[in-house]
This record gives structure tokens, sequence and C-alpha cells, in this order.
């Protein structure tokens, strides 16, 4: 072992150690100089020690005070006691400090391009620190997210392994699975004008892992994507895949609640109750007006349509003359929560509802002087009072409506409610909480004298659900054909195999999302695995025969070599990491994330390359 090699990490030393001498590796944290002692916070993954250079040891000294923030050093000397009073109850080590005898130093670190700062308004601009993304993850709340990140994956692997999963690894260079997005493509070099498709998830290979008889199959699997980036979507992200075969619906949702009630238990302490709580995917629209409701929180949509009828309101009358619908959502108290302004054309609630194509949003105050009654002028002096009656309304109450084509008004009045439920503070993000819980312990704390309690975290700060009973097929008016709603390989309701073509619209499919806090963390289905019904699909798709056996021949003809009945599912597992960690940015949770543009800003990718690297694949750019 060379001199320099750390006999303890930056996190180890305790009263314990009094006495003894150590060697520590790390960087530094932050320095300060006095005329007789430099004091340094000496820092690695593991923890912080204060390193304590005394002017008595001239040589030693002299070389710390030409020391600079993140610096790595090695550092030898004793352990002792801090001074009483100078204790930090905050820092695992905080009742010693080790007096350095010797140092080496083993790198400098030129001037910062940004300081290396945790929280809020101090924390850097998001672009430089993905530049610089080796120095970012060197903050200790990354690190924790790092941390986290493996305990999730052990946790999976052990849990699977227990129950007899393998991990098998898929390809990375393929054929294109349709998720949804669009693929990466990677040139052949070999064969021109022909293209890999990176995999927008290992979703065949699963399936052909079935009929090889590998009946328990996971993968901790590397997805590719190429669609517009949001706060909780990136190009590359990973999955946990799971399939299963000779299992129904049932197996996978209880497999899945096992898996996520286990993840609880190791990362945070908790224990979730399950079964989780179902609902239909059209209940899901009409209630919540998402596929993923948050149901942290109430606030449901009320449809009105019925007792619209007789409305004679141009908006109303025009909107169910085009078959639409009339939904409703109740703001308990948001008359006075909610000025003119913010409700008028353009204000701050209209704005939502338009960005989902909703013509207008109508509103209706019920205030004790209410007048005009703007629901009296919507539905008429004979229907205004069931309307009422059916939304619960009580003075002081908002009442927001749309009218128009169902799937607008669902959507429009779903991320409505979103807004509401943030802006209004109907559920809290427990990471929120804690912020809110640390200040008020830390003001507490600091005035007691006493050290500040820890945050509680609760099971009901994870809201858990299955959206279930999806529909089948949906029909994209651009593209005037059926589109899969979840993807091609999924199977319809066993009553719905042989109605798939005659009443495509009506048909269900065996599919189902689990939703955590309002964000869709999984989704699988049971797959076809007749190959006739899978040929039907992809008919109702758009697919004719030629055309499915030129795409995904292979998979018909192993469909007809004693597929057995399976199923499985995918984790989102940067999602489910976000929520763990407390952060609603997808970047705050993968080590070497892209930016918002999918640039990688450290490397510099994507880039130009050498003319040599084009000809050798046959490309030629226009
Ligand atoms: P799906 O496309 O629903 O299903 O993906 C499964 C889960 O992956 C997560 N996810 C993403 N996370 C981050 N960035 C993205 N761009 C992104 N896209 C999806 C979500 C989602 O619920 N092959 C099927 C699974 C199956 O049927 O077994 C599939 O990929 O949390």
């Amino acid at each position: 072992m060379s001199e320099w090699q750390r006999t303890h990490t930056c996190g180890d030393l305790r009263p314990t150690h009094i006495g003894s001498p150590v060697t520590l590796n790390g960087w530094v944290l932050a320095i300060r100089g006095y005329p007789k002692q430099v004091f340094v916070d000496f820092k690695d993954r593991y923890g912080v020690t204060q390193v304590v250079f005394e002017a008595d040891d001239a040589e030693v000294f002299a070389a710390a005070q030409a020391l600079g923030r993140e610096f790595c050093l090695s550092v030898t000397g004793e352990v002792r006691a801090r001074i009483p009073g100078k204790e930090r109850a905050d820092i695992a080590t905080g009742a010693v400090e080790l007096v350095a005898r010797s140092l080496t130093v083993l790198n400098a670190c030129p001037t910062l391009p940004f300081e290396i700062n945790e929280f809020g308004s101090e924390l850097a601009n998001e672009d430089i620190r993905l530049q610089y993304r080796y120095l970012d993850l060197r903050r200790k709340s990354l690190q924790n997210v790092i941390v986290l990140r493996h305990r999730l994956c052990k946790t999976i692997r052990d849990f699977l392994d227990a129950r007899g999963f393998l991990e098998i690894e898929t390809p990375l260079l393929g054929k294109s699975t349709p998720e949804g997005a669009r693929d990466y493509l990677v040139p052949s070099r070999v064969h021109h004008g022909e293209f890999y498709a990176l995999p927008q998830s290992p979703q065949l290979y699963k399936q052909l892992l079935m009929i090889s008889g590998y009946d328990k199959y996971f993968q901790i699997a590397r997805c590719l994507r190429d669609e517009d980036l949001r706060a909780d979507r990136q190009p590359e992200f990973t999955q946990l895949d799971v399939e299963m075969s000779f299992v129904e619906r049932e197996d996978i949702l209880t497999l899945m609640e096992q898996l996520s009630a286990e993840i609880l238990h190791t990362v945070h302490g908790l224990k979730v109750a399950t079964p989780f709580p179902r609902l239909a995917y059209a209940d899901a629209m009409v209630r919540y007006g998402s596929d993923k409701p948050d149901l942290r929180f109430g606030m449901e949509i009320t449809d009105l349509t019925d007792l619209a009828a007789a409305s004679e309101f141009p908006i109303i009358k025009s909107a169910l003359a085009d078959g639409g619908v009339v939904r409703a959502l109740v703001v308990k108290g948001g008359a006075a929560k909610y000025s003119n302004s913010q409700l008028k054309p353009g204000g701050e609630l209209p704005k939502v509802a338009e960005t989902f194509k909703a013509k207008i949003l109508l509103n209706a105050k019920a205030t004790a002087d209410a007048t005009p009654d703007l629901l009296v002028k919507y539905f008429g002096d004979a229907t205004h009072g069931p309307v009422r009656e059916r939304l619960g309304v009580e003075t002081g109450d908002l009442v927001l409506l749309i009218a128009d084509k169902e799937s607008i008004v669902a959507d429009a009045l779903g991320a409505l409610r979103n807004h509401l439920g943030a802006a209004l503070k109907l559920y809290r993000n427990w990471w929120d909480e804690k912020a809110e819980y640390d200040a008020t312990e830390e003001a507490a704390a600091k005035k007691e004298r006493r050290p500040a309690k820890a945050f509680e975290m609760k099971p009901e700060h994870f809201n858990f659900l299955w959206v279930v009973d999806f529909p089948m097929f949906m029909y994209d008016e651009d593209e005037k054909r059926h589109v899969a709603i979840h993807h091609p390989f999924t199977s319809p309701m066993d009553e719905d195999f042989a109605r798939m073509e005659s009443h495509p619209g009506e048909c269900k499919a065996k599919a189902y999302d689990l939703v955590l806090n309002g964000s869709e963390v999984g989704g699988g289905s049971i797959r076809n695995h007749r190959q006739d019904v899978q040929s039907t699909v992809f008919k109702m798709l758009g697919m004719e025969a030629d055309d499915a056996k030129a795409r995904f021949g292979f998979l018909l003809d192993a469909l007809q070599s004693g597929a057995p009945p399976h199923g499985g599912i995918a984790l989102g597992l940067d999602r489910w990491c976000m929520i763990l960690a407390g952060t609603t940015n997808i970047r705050d949770v993968i080590a070497f994330p892209k930016n918002k543009q999918a640039r990688d800003l450290m490397s510099g990718a994507p880039a130009a390359v050498e003319p040599r690297q084009l000809k050798d694949l046959g490309i030629k750019l226009s």
C-alpha cells in the first residue's frame, strides 16, 4: 500500500478513533484560513471530515495555504476531539477532527467554472453544470441520488432473483420495434443503405425469449427513443423490463405490487398497502381527464351533458350539436381565490385549457350575491338547480366548465385539475413538505439549541394506482387509420378476439399502466401468443399481410412454434428514481444525461464525423 493511500474514508471517523494515526483521501470542500490554523472541510462520497493544519508544523501549514477548492489530496495525521462547543451535529464525523502531519496534493484543480453549491438559487445554471458534469456529480445531493439508484436496482435484482427470474441481455443493434416514437438509426458499414434501429424497448426480444422457454425474464435495459423531451423524458432512459409465461394479468399486477412494496421498504423504510387500487381507463378519463390521474387529491370532473340538453347557451348548444360533451370542475372556495382577470380569456386558467385546444373555459362563481347567476345563463331556469345539485356547489365555490369535443374536454379539464391541485396545494410532494419541515426544525433547533428531528416520511406520500381496461385501438384522424394504444403486440380481451374487425372502437386490451403520484411509472400487457390474433391486430393497424411479414415475419413465424401464453411489463426506472429521490427533473437521476435539446454538453454529442467515416458508411450529406 502506498503511503498516500487511505486507511479510512471521510465519513468514518468517530470518537473511538481519537489518538489513531489515519490517512484520508478526498477533495477540498471548503477552506478557512486563520493566522495559526487552516481548516479544510475534506470530503468524499462517504462524508466530510474537518482537517486542521497547524502553524507550528511550518511545512504542512504552508502547503495548506496554497490549497484550492476541489483539489484532490491525501492527508495523514492524528484524530483528536473537537474543542467542546465546536462539535457539529449535522455531520457524522462532527465530534472529531484530523490534525494533519503530512499533505500530498494528488491533483490540483483550476478555478471552478461554477460554484458547486447545493440548493435553490445558489445552484448554477443547468447547462454549465451539465458541461462539467464530473464536477456537478461531486455534489452530495447528486451522490445521494446515484446511491439511491444503485439501491433501487439492487433491490429489483435481489427480489426477482429470489423468485427464479433470469436477467438476460438483448441486442442494442436490432430491428425497430414500434413503441410510438422515432427510432435512432445506426447505418451499417457492411451493408450500405441498411440500418440497425436502437431499441425503443426490448419488447420483441423478450417475447421471443418466452417462446424459447425462459419463462421468467427481466432486464434492466436501456431504451432509446427519438421523441420530444420533457421534464420526465430522456432520449436514453432505463426500464426494468419483465416478461413471464403461463400468466394472467393478475399474476403480473401482484408481482409488481410486491416489488413496489419491497422498493419502498428498502429505499425509504415504508410499508405501503397492497393491492393497489384500480381504475378503468374510461373512468379515469371521465372522472380525472387523464390516463394517469393523481389521486392524492379529489376534485373529480362531473359530466353534465345530459342536463345540458335543453341549454340555449350558444357555446353549449353548438358543442352538443357537434356530438360534444359538457363537463365541469368545482373548485371549493375558489370564488375568492380566482379573480375575474385570471378567469377571462388569456388569463391563468383559460390559458391551461387553451393549450389543449378548448375553445373557451366557462366559469361561474357561487357567491352569495351572484348577479347574474351564470349557471342560470348556461343551463336555463329549469335546469340550473339539478346542475348545482349534481356538482354539490356551495356558496364560495368556483365552477369551471368546458363544452367541446369529448377528448378536448377530458384533456383540458384534466390539465386544469392538475394545475389547480398544485396551485392550491391540494396535495404536497413529500420533498416540499420536507423542505418546509427542515426550515421550521432548523429555526426551532437554533432557538432551543436542540438537534433537528428527522423528517417522517409516510406511506401516503406514495399514491399508487393501476389503470386497466384500455381500449385496444384509437382512431388517428391525421393518419386516417387505427393505432395501438399500447403497442401492436398487446392482446385484446378474450371476448373481443372475434370483434376486432367489426367493432374496433369497442375492443379493450389486456393492458395496464402503473401510476405513482400522477406519473406513469410502468406499463405492460398480456401479449398475442396466437399468430392469427397477432395477424388480425396488424391488419387492423393498416399493415397488409406482406408488410407485416416483411417487418415482423420472424415474430409471426415464432408465434407458430409453440408460443406459450405470456405477458409482462416495463417500469420506468428513471421516473421511479425521481419520485423516490424527490425531484421533478429526470436529469437529476441520470449520471450523464442529455440536456433539453438532446445534447450531451460535456462530450459534445451529437457531433459531426470525419468525411472518411461517412464514406465508409456510404452516406452523403445533402
Ligand atoms: P412503455 O412505452 O409504456 O412500455 O414504457 C414503459 C415505461 O417506461 C417509461 N418511459 C420513459 N421514461 C423516461 N423517458 C422516456 N422517454 C420514457 N418513455 C417511457 C415510463 C413507461 O411507463 N415495451 C413496453 C412495456 C411492455 O409492454 O412490457 C414499453 O416500453 O415510465
